[in-house]
C-alpha cells in the first residue's frame, strides 16, 4: 500500500480505479498522486510542488484554487444545485448562453451546452447531419476529419478523429462513411518553426480532391481543430484553414472548428476562430470555458443552421437530442465565475502578452540533445524527442519522470511534451519551466528509469 494514499477500509483504492489514458499496472507500481493545487502549482501527495505547465489537462488558464469561482459555486449549490433542462431553464444557464454568444464571431448566436469535449462533438456531428435534412439535403451524410484529429472518445469523435490508437480496437464501431484530410505536420518542412508555419497551405487542396471522389452532394461536414492540441501543438499553416473555408462555402459543405482547447482564450484572442480570422458554421468548446472546475461543453451555432431547425410545429421538439446536464447550473456559475475572472485581470490579452516569452524560452532549446523539433503558438508549445530505438514513447515518458521530481507536471503523448500554461503565470515562471525542462531532456539519454 502506498503511504501517500488514504484508505478506506484496508483498501487505497488502486485495485479497484482503472485510470484513463494511463497505462494501469505501471503507474500503480509507483503511484503519482495529486495531494491539492493553488495557482499555478500542484502539491503531490510527498509535499513535492509542481508547476502545472499543461493547466491541467489545457482547461485551467485560472490556475487553481480560485476564490471567486468557489464562491459562485457555493451559492450556486444554496440557491438552485440541480434543473432540468427539458422543457424548463434557469436564470443562470439562460444568461451564460448569451455570454458565450457574445464571445463568439457574429451570427454565431446560439448555443447548444453539453458536459465535455466529446459530448459536444458528438453534438455538433448530429446537429450539422440533422441541419442538411431539415433543408431537404438528407443524402449529405458523410463527415470529413483530419489524420491524427483528436475530438474526444464518443463513437462520432473517434471516427472523424485521426489518432489510430484510439481507432483501431473499436473499428466495428466507427461512423459509416467518414474521410480524412490528411495532417499538416511535416517535420522536414516546418521544424522549429515559430508560430504558423508557412508551408501547408496546399493541404487544404484535398478537401477538393475528396469532394471529386465522393461528390459534395454526400458531404455534410468538415470538423478541425483550428490548432491541433492532443497530437502535438500542430499549428495550421498560414492560409490553410482559409483555404478550408472557402471549399467548403464552395461546395455547401459546414465548417466545424473544434475549440475545445482553444475557446476562451489559449491563443490570446476569444476563439481560435477570431485570432485566425476564419468564421466556421460551428464551433465546439469545452474545458477551459468552467475552468475546469465543473464539467460543461457546448456547440456554439451559425444562425441559419438554428433557423433550419425552426421551421417546424412550434409545440414540435426540433432537435432529439439533450443530456440530463446540459446546461447545468452549477457548470453555468462556474462559466460566469470564470469569465468574471478573465475579464476583470485580463487574462486572455495577458496570454497574448505571454505568448512571445514561451516563445522565445521554448525555442532556446533548441540544440539540445534529443530534440527534433520545437513548435509555438498562443500559449502553447511542443517538443518532439528522438525516440529510443525501438521504444517508442519511453523517451518522452522518461522526460515526464523526471520533470516531476524537478518541479513540472507536462504532458506527453508519444514522442512529444506539451505545454499550456496557466495565463496566470508569470514571465519568470515560464522560462523556468522551459529551462527546467531542457535539463530534464539532456538528463535524459537511456531508456533505463
Ligand atoms: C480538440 C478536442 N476535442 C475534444 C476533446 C475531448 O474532450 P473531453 O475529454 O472533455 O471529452 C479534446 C480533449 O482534449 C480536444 O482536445
Amino acid at each position: 500500500m502506498n503511504e501517500h494514499l488514504v484508505t478506506s477500509g484496508n483498501r487505497d483504492g488502486l485495485e479497484n480505479y482503472w485510470l484513463p489514458f494511463t497505462p494501469n499496472r505501471y503507474f500503480k507500481r509507483n503511484p503519482r498522486i495529486i495531494a491539492s493545487a493553488e495557482g499555478a502549482y500542484y502539491t503531490l501527495a510527498d509535499g513535492r510542488r509542481v508547476f502545472d505547465c499543461l493547466s491541467g489537462l489545457w482547461c485551467c488558464p485560472l490556475g487553481h484554487g480560485n476564490a471567486h469561482i468557489a464562491e459562485a459555486i457555493k451559492r450556486q449549490a444554496e440557491t438552485l444545485d440541480y434543473a432540468t433542462a427539458f422543457q424548463m431553464s434557469n436564470p443562470t444557464t439562460l444568461s451564460f448562453a448569451a455570454r458565450v454568444a457574445d464571445m463568439a464571431p457574429a451570427g454565431l448566436d446560439h448555443v447548444f451546452f453539453a458536459n465535455s469535449g466529446s459530448e459536444s462533438v458528438d453534438t455538433a456531428l448530429k446537429i450539422a447531419i440533422g441541419y442538411h435534412r431539415m433543408k431537404g439535403e438528407a443524402h449529405r451524410t458523410r463527415i470529413i476529419g483530419r489524420e491524427r484529429g483528436y475530438h474526444g472518445v464518443g463513437m462520432g469523435g473517434i471516427s472523424a478523429g485521426g489518432m489510430t490508437a484510439n481507432r483501431k480496437m473499436f473499428a466495428p464501431l466507427m461512423l459509416n462513411g467518414v474521410d480524412h484530410l490528411p495532417h499538416t505536420y511535416d517535420r522536414a518542412q516546418t521544424a522549429f518553426t515559430h508560430g504558423q508555419p508557412e508551408w501547408g497551405a496546399h493541404l487544404a487542396d484535398d478537401l477538393e480532391r475528396l469532394v471529386a471522389l465522393h461528390d459534395a452532394s454526400t458531404i455534410a461536414a468538415v470538423i478541425v481543430e483550428p490548432m491541433q492540441g492532443s497530437a502535438g501543438v500542430v499549428v495550421p499553416p498560414v492560409g490553410y484553414l482559409e483555404r478550408l473555408r472557402e471549399i467548403c462555402t464552395k461546395h455547401g459543405i459546414l465548417l466545424i472548428f473544434d475549440e475545445v482547447i482553444t475557446g476562451f482564450g489559449r491563443l490570446g484572442a476569444n476563439f481560435a476562430s477570431q485570432r485566425l480570422n476564419v468564421r466556421p458554421d460551428m464551433m465546439t468548446f469545452a474545458k477551459a470555458v468552467t475552468n475546469g472546475v465543473i464539467p460543461m461543453g457546448g456547440v456554439i451555432v451559425a444562425d441559419e443552421i438554428y433557423d433550419a431547425y425552426m421551421s417546424g410545429p412550434e409545440e414540435a421538439v426540433e432537435l432529439y437530442h439533450g443530456y440530463t446536464y446540459s446546461g447545468h447550473p452549477m457548470a453555468a456559475a462556474a462559466g460566469h465565475a470564470t469569465l468574471d475572472v478573465m475579464e476583470r485581470d485580463g487574462l486572455i490579452p495577458r496570454a497574448a502578452e505571454l505568448e512571445p516569452v514561451l516563445e522565445t524560452a521554448i525555442h532556446a532549446l533548441k540544440g539540445t540533445p534529443g530534440i527534433v523539433d520545437i513548435r509555438n503558438f498562443g500559449l502553447a508549445a511542443a517538443v518532439d524527442l528522438e525516440p529510443f530505438e525501438g521504444q517508442p514513447g519511453l523517451r518522452a515518458m522518461r522526460v515526464f519522470e523526471r520533470a516531476l521530481q524537478t518541479g513540472l507536471l507536462v504532458r506527453f503523448t508519444g514522442e512529444t511534451i506539451a505545454m499550456a500554461p496557466p495565463f496566470i503565470s508569470t514571465d519568470d515562471e515560464l522560462q523556468t519551466m522551459c529551462a527546467t525542462l531542457g535539463d530534464a531532456i539532456a538528463s535524459v539519454t537511456s531508456p533505463a528509469a
